[in-house]
Parts: structure tokens; sequence; C-alpha cells
């Protein structure tokens, strides 16, 4: 393991934001990870665990020891009639491990193709898209904790899923490292069409009976449509959540704007907050080398030179508008360091 100085994080973040690690390393055993946490504790160095680097705003130095996950490894740890159960490495990038899957025919990660970062950061959030959630397919997890070292398991139970929400984002947040992610996915699948524009692409494409491999395309095609790729324009997906308000304030806003998208939920009624952005006129507006995404608000791009600072302060605008034209108070996703 070696441990290299004040790098440049430009590289690491998909919003391409230049900021430095102080301290900086890569970690591909248990091992390693033991020895660099040993190492930060005896400098004092506050730690961050990198993935893809796809869910971070970098908004200063990192003063302390940034650890890129590179742990690998899929294996099949158990198998029954209809299911088998897969543990995967925290540093696998997640998209390969969804191909990977569709090309052995096992079912259930096919709606989260394309979704950037790694394995370990997937229950974070508990990452989602097209009706699907990492929930769905959650079986356990294996995690550090970063001053006991101990390795711990957790089951979904105890990650306390949300929408785009854990345990880990909460009560301990910092407090662990995810080392590996067993999944149960399905021998046979289990079609979830019914989300979004999934079934009007795959009649477009002329697909009447879909393989696995069809409907990730279907999602995959959707995706390069509106979200930009992080190769070409920096960005971290949608960096807001979709807000859930009172069904009472829905119906009211509904009143006035007959087209806001609403879908109920748990705790309410879940808005599109794209829509909302949209709304306010900031869609495809640029300060600088900072804006808004043309083709899906909920996305704020870096053009090339953008800093952590004007995208933050323009995340901050782009609140400020939603909740003086609708009364909603927009959350991040993004983490914010
Ligand atoms: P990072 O950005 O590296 O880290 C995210 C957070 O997790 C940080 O706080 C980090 O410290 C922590 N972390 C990372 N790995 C570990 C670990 N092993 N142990 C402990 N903590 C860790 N998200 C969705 O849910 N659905 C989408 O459809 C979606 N679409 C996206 C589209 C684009 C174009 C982009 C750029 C992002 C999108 N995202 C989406 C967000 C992002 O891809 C996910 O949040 C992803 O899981 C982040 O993975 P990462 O490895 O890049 O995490
Ligand atoms: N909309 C607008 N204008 C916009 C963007 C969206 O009016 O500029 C409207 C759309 O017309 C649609 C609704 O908002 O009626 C929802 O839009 P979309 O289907 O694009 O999805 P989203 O709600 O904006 C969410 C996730 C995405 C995920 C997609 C597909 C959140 C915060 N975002 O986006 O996840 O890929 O659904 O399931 O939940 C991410 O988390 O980073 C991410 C990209």
């Amino acid at each position: 393991m070696k441990i290299q100085e004040n790098i440049s994080l430009k590289p690491y973040t998909t919003f391409g934001i230049d900021k430095k690690a102080k301290f900086f390393t890569r970690v591909s055993t248990l091992a390693e990870l033991k020895l660099a946490l040993i190492s930060a504790k005896e400098n004092q160095s506050p730690v961050l665990i990198l993935g893809g680097g796809s869910n971070i705003l970098l908004t200063k130095d990192v003063e302390g020891l940034v650890i890129k996950l590179e742990i690998k490894g899929v294996q099949v740890v158990k198998e029954d009639e209809n299911h088998l159960w897969i543990e995967v490495g925290a540093g696998e990038v997640w998209h390969e491990l969804v191909l990977h899957s569709i090309a052995q025919n096992w079912a259930g990660l096919e709606n989260l193709s394309l979704i950037p970062g790694t394995v370990g950061a997937s229950p974070m959030q508990n990452i989602g898209a097209y009706g699907v959630e990492i929930k769905d397919v959650f079986h356990s997890l294996q995690a550090m904790h970063r001053d006991t070292l101990e390795i711990q398991s957790f089951d979904a139970e105890a990650c306390q899923f949300g929408y785009r929400e854990s345990v880990f984002k909460q009560s301990l947040k910092d407090q662990y490292v995810i080392t590996s992610v067993t999944f149960c996915l399905s021998k046979t699948p289990a079609f979830r069409l019914d989300y979004g524009a999934i079934q009007e692409v795959l009649q477009a494409n002329g697909v009447q009976h879909p393989t696995l491999r069809e409907v990730s395309d279907a999602v995959i095609q959707i995706r390069q449509s509106k979200l930009p790729d992080p190769k070409e324009i920096g960005n971290a997906g949608s960096f807001f959540k979709n807000p859930t308000i009172p069904s009472s304030q829905f119906e009211q806003l509904k009143a006035h704007y007959p087209a806001l998208p609403g879908y109920p939920s748990s705790e309410g009624i879940k808005v599109a907050a794209g829509w909302l952005i949209e709304q306010t006129g900031w869609k495809g507006k640029r300060i600088g080398d900072v804006g808004v995404h043309a083709k899906q608000a909920l996305v704020l791009v870096n053009y090339g030179d953008g800093t952590g600072e004007e995208i933050k302060s323009l995340s901050e605008q782009v609140q400020a508008s939603v909740m003086e034209k609708f009364g909603i108070q927009l959350q991040a996703e993004v983490n914010f360091i």
C-alpha cells in the first residue's frame, strides 16, 4: 500500500472538481484497508472513503487521507432452485456487475443499469432507478469499523434503507467502511417494466417478450437521452432528492399547477424536483462554468473549470427559487465534502 501526498482529486470524482487530498491511497484487500485506517489514526488524519466519486461534491481540499476502495471479486456463495446469492467486493464497478449478472442470466439488477460508481457505495443511499432499489435484491453487507477495525455483518433491517437513505448516511455516518455486499438474484426474471418509458422504448425497439439484456438496453437508452455522461460534462446525477410533501399541500399546488407530477408514497406525495426546478426557469441556465443541465433540471453540471463552491452556490439559488415559488425545501442527494 503506497500513500501519496498532495494529489489532485479532479480525476476521482465525476464532477471533476480540482481539490486536493493531503494523502491518498488505494486499497485492494482487507489487510491494506486496515493498514490505511491505522496509519490515518496514528497521524490523526480524517478519512474520506472514495468509490467512483459519482455522488460527491468537493467544496474544499481534504486535509486527511482519501482511501479509494478497489476491493474486487464476485463469488456465488449460495444457490437454490430459484435464487443465487453473490458476494461482491466493494470496489467492483456497479455497471460491470449488472452486465456480468445479465450475461449469467441472473435477474434483478437490469433496471439499475448504467448507474455510475461502485458496489460498496450502492447501499449508502440505497441506489435506485426505474422502479427498483438495491434493497429489493439486497441480502447483507460486510463493513469494517473505522476505529475498532472489526468486520461486522449488516442485514437489510440493520441498514434501515429508505428512499436514497440508509443508516450509513444517518446514525452510523463515517463509522464504517463497506467492504462487500451480498445480493440475492433470481434465476427467473420478474420484469419491472411499468416505470417511466421502459415499455414505450421496448415497443419502439420491436421487443414483445424482453430478455434481461433488452430491458437493460432500454434503460440505458432512456438514461443516455437525458443524463449527461460524466466523461463529457461533470455531474453527479440528480443533485437533489425528489421531495415528499403532505397530500393537502399537493392538492393546493395541483390546483395552481395541474401538470405537477406526483406519486403517492408512505409519507405523502412524492413530487418531481426536476419539474419544480424547470418551472422556476433554471433549466439550461449557465453561470460561468457551472449550470443546470438542459435536458434534466435535477442535474447540476460542471462544464470544465467550475468549482465546488460555485456548484454549492448554484444549488442554494435553485433551492431558494423552488422555496419561493412552491414553498418546498429541496434536500441535496449529493454528499458535500
Ligand atoms: P462515491 O461518490 O465515491 O461516494 C458516495 C458516498 O459514499 C461518500 O460519502 C463516500 O464517502 C461513501 N462511500 C463510498 N464507498 C463507500 C464504502 N465502500 N464504504 C463506506 N462509505 C463509502 N444514483 C441513484 O441512486 N440512481 C441513479 O439513477 C443514479 N444515476 C446517476 C447518474 C449519473 C450520471 C451520476 C454521475 C450519478 C448517478 N447516481 C445515481 C449517483 C451515484 O451514481 C450513486 O450514488 C453511486 O452509488 C455512488 O457510488 P460511488 O462509488 O461513486 O460513491
Ligand atoms: N421532469 C421535468 N423536467 C425536468 C426533469 C424532470 O418536468 O427537467 C419531470 C419528468 O417529465 C417526469 C418527472 O419529472 O415527469 C420525473 O423525471 P425522470 O423520470 O427523469 O426522473 P427523476 O425523478 O428526475 C429519478 C431519480 C434518478 C433515476 C430516475 C429514474 C431521484 C432524485 N432521481 O429522477 O436517479 O435515475 O428517477 O428512476 O430520485 C440519481 O439519484 O442520481 C438519479 C439520476
